[in-house]
């Protein structure tokens, strides 16, 4: 977890030498084309410790590993160590990080099964410096399994993540779509929920469920869980059924949801076929403004500032109706 202690494996960091103190100013690693970083007054302030983020909603598709990889590679580019922890079997967020994890790599499977230590599993991504990754292989889809007969088995991401020393401002941990073993670990080892909410039909049905279960492991294992975060995901201003689920959401969850909402953008669905977050892929595309300006809602909320719209909300908008004019000119 967070110490200033510099220790050298295969996480250490690119820069080498002592990380700057709390409280010095935020670096902010000019990033290619990122309008945000060069026109907000507050960039992404690093929170006093390491948040852990769980990113869970049981149903699929609804843009959790998405938002897990944008997420972690806004704050990286603002000057925040992230760790992402692919708890998925299906490896979307290593894929979408650049990060190879074929069945022979050491893996999160490795840590939660074998006991090994996640300094031995995670690794650098490469074109966003602070940002790591955990990643998940195949092997992981037998871990639900496996896990059953383990001693802690609910808390052995727990226990790995308090082992680890390298320092940290953000885990953020990219969960399968069910409410398994693998899913437990992650909220017994998580202080924070982030929810993202497709805006489309049934975008509230199961909710309940996972609410449920995160009642549970608060009540049982994990105090201080709660959610912290709901992010509406692939919004489409054009159609009313968008807003309609928006407006519900917000009117059940009221200021857990973020103001940013993500739009639905092609360049965010196109970046993961080149291993790459919508970040690098596109800088100044509406997907990749959205995603930089709901990592700073986040980072402002995580240390009590007052969030309001920053330029780069404005600069969504327009940039939203012009990716919306492409794609309906490239349809004709
Ligand atoms: N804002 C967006 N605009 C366009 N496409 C998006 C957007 N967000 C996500 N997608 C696409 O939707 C699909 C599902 O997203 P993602 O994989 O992030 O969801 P998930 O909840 O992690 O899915 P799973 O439950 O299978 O893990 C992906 O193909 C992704 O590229
Ligand atoms: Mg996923």
């Amino acid at each position: 977890m967070r110490s200033d202690a510099n220790i050298a494996g295969p996480m250490a960091d690119p820069v080498p030498g002592p990380r700057p103190a709390d409280s010095d100013p935020v670096p902010v690693p000019p990033a290619p084309g990122n309008a945000v970083s060069r026109e907000t007054p507050h960039p992404m302030p690093r929170p006093e410790e390491t948040r852990v983020v769980v990113v869970a909603n049981q149903k699929g598709g609804v843009g959790k590993t998405t938002t897990t990889v944008n997420l972690a590679a806004s704050l990286a580019l603002h000057g925040n160590r992230v760790l992402v922890i692919d708890l998925d079997p299906q490896g979307n967020a290593s894929t979408a990080l650049g990060i190879d994890h074929h069945a022979e790599v050491p893996s999160i499977y490795d840590v939660l099964v074998d006991n090994r230590q996640l300094s031995e599993v995670v690794q650098p991504v490469r074109d966003v410096e602070g940002l790591f990754c955990a990643p998940a292989t195949i092997d992981l889809a037998g871990a639900e399994i496996e896990l059953v007969s383990l001693v802690a088995r609910e808390s052995r991401l727990d226990r790995a993540i308090k082992a680890y020393e390298q320092p940290l401002d953000y885990i953020l941990i990219d969960c399968p779509p069910s409410l398994g073993l693998l899913t437990v670990n992650a909220l017994v080892a998580g202080a924070e929920v982030l929810i993202p909410i497709q805006c489309e039909y049934y975008a509230l049905e199961g909710l309940g469920q996972l609410l449920r279960n995160v009642e549970l492991v608060r009540g049982h294992l994990n105090p201080k869980l709660h959610v912290s975060t709901i992010l509406l995901t692939m919004y489409d201003g054009r159609t009313r059924l968008a807003s309609q689920v928006a407006e519900e959401v917000r009117s059940h969850f009221g200021k857990e949801v973020l103001r940013t909402s993500i739009p639905r953008s092609v360049r965010i669905s196109e970046a993961p076929s080149y291993g790459q977050t919508v970040l690098t892929y596109d800088p100044g595309s509406s997907g990749a403004l959205s995603y930089m300006e709901a990592a700073r809602e986040m980072a402002l909320r995580g240390v009590g500032i007052h969030y309001e719209p920053g330029t780069a909300a404005h600069l969504v908008g327009q940039q939203q109706q012009q990716d919306q004019h492409s794609m309906s000119e490239g349809l004709q």
